[in-house]
């Protein structure tokens, strides 16, 4: 519940549980869903109901429990289909890997999924599961699927596993999914945390603005990518070479753009913040696999984005030739390293050769800069890179740069003007970066129809 009251006053909502240790966190997320006013009625699938009773459900959602797919309801009327046409969402948490494989192939064996394919309603879905299935192709493959049919993945968060390992596989915390489903509802989530109080003004001036970043909607309909956190360049199985980078930066960039109603893909590198639950992620461990992610969006038929915002610390050297088994003290280790591709510049070469091709609408690209004891290299590397802005912080100045939530930016744009700005939370450099990006897509619309109107 927000302090501005509940946001989810007598939305009917499904709640479907799966065969998760993570399945007894379903019996708080049901009851912050009624705190936020919503009517929740219980789908269980039947290895759900080994791990918590449906006498619990029952008797908190005031609701039978539907957990099974043949049953006929008190009236007579198909359990599931009935939920399906009652409901105005279904959020499925925990989700475990074979119901998301289930799902991604249409298999309705359980309440749950049944429902789900005769539903028109939003669907949130929040898988739990050990971070080794989670990762699995297979199962990052059925997240796409989900993805796909225009579900709401509230991707699990990193930490210790019931196995006693560590890994990403932890369901969200219950307050990311509750945001999930009142944005899927169309309402807004609550304030993110660390957000700032007072944001930066459409017209710039940093910190005056009444408007909170949420409100807007300027990048409705737009495809924003960003890239975030570091990469990590492999020495042997368990080595690597990586940076200090913490993702803080790209996930806020990543969590304005999503407020302001745009549709983010965020490739991320190693990271210690979550990211945020609406944007689609792409994990990219490496320079060469963020490569991969890059060139997938920038076919020779034109960018399949908007914006794209290049936050990540890629590193610029790699080991040459990774050994395939640990290398032992013993043997010593000395590492020849060779450049890594730079992936803004390419990524910027290709768009400008295929929109020259395609006659695509030409994206905003921005890049960052982390410069230590000075800023002068930044203009020069807004050139190199082909952008239109650049981001640049010394890393080196107290709460600027890798792993603070502040951050002390001057941004170059391609036009020859620069702004210098204070020392802000990172969420604000998000914000007020955007506000420039908006100004610059407002133009290339503009650019856009007078070419047409010539033509
Ligand atoms: O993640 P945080 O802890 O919040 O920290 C934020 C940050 C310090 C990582 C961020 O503010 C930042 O400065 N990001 C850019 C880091 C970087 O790689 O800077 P660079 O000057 O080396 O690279 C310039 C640009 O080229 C960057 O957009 C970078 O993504 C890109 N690059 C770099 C190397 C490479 N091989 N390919 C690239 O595309």
């Amino acid at each position: 519940m927000t302090e501005q009251g509940v946001r989810l006053q007598d939305r009917r909502i499904a709640l479907g549980i799966t065969g998760s240790i993570a399945a007894y966190k379903a019996v708080d997320l049901l009851r912050l869903l009624q705190a936020e006013g919503a009517d929740v009625r219980v789908l269980m699938t039947a290895s759900a109901t080994e791990f918590i009773g449906t006498l619990t459900l029952e008797t908190l959602s005031r609701h039978p429990v539907d957990s099974d797919v043949l049953a006929l309801q008190a009236d007579g009327r198909i359990g599931h289909i009935s939920t399906a046409h009652d409901v105005e969402a279904i959020v499925v948490a925990p989700a475990t890997a074979h119901w998301l494989g289930a799902m991604a192939n249409g298999l309705a064996s359980d309440s749950i999924t049944a429902a789900c394919l005769a539903t028109s309603v939003p669907v949130i879905v929040a898988p739990a599961m050990d971070g080794g299935m989670y990762a699995h192709p297979a199962t990052q493959a059925n997240v796409a699927r989900l993805r796909e049919f225009g579900y709401h993945l509230v991707e699990p968060e990193f930490g210790p596993l019931a196995s006693g390992m560590v890994g990403q596989g932890r369901l969200a915390s219950l307050d990311r999914i509750v945001d999930a489903t009142v944005r899927a509802l169309g309402g807004a989530p609550a304030a993110v945390a660390g957000a700032p109080t007072g944001a930066v003004s459409q017209s710039g001036a940093p910190g005056n603005s009444a408007s909170a970043g949420s409100s807007r909607t300027d990048l409705a309909g737009r495809h924003v990518v960003v890239t975030a956190g570091g990469t990590a360049e492999p020495i042997d199985p368990v080595r690597f070479v990586g940076n200090r980078s913490s993702g803080k930066m790209g996930i806020a960039i990543a969590e304005e753009a999503l407020d302001r109603g745009a549709a983010v893909t965020l490739i991320l590198g190693n990271h210690t913040v979550e990211p945020p639950a609406g944007a689609h992620v792409a994990h990219a461990e490496t320079a060469a696999e963020m490569e991969a992610a890059l060139r997938a969006l920038t076919p020779p038929s034109g960018p399949r984005f908007d914006v794209l915002v290049m936050t990540a610390a890629v590193a610029d050297f790699r080991p040459h030739s990774p050994s395939a088994k640990k290398v032992s003290r013993s043997s010593g280790m000395t590492l020849e390293m060779v450049a890594t591709p730079d992936l803004l510049a390419a990524t910027a070469e290709r768009v400008r050769t295929s929109i020259g091709a395609s006659g695509a609408r030409r994206p905003v690209l921005v890049g960052f800069a982390a410069e230590t004891g000075s800023l002068e290299r930044a203009e020069e590397k807004l050139r190199s890179k082909g952008v239109d802005l650049l981001v640049a912080n010394d890393v080196t100045e107290p709460g600027s740069g890798f792993g603070t939530d502040t951050n002390k930016v001057t941004i170059y744009s391609s036009d020859g003007s620069s702004e210098e700005l204070p020392l802000m939370a990172k969420r604000e450099v998000a914000e007020f970066l955007l506000d420039r990006v908006a100004v610059r897509l407002a133009a290339i619309v503009g650019e856009s129809a007078a070419l047409a109107e010539t033509n």
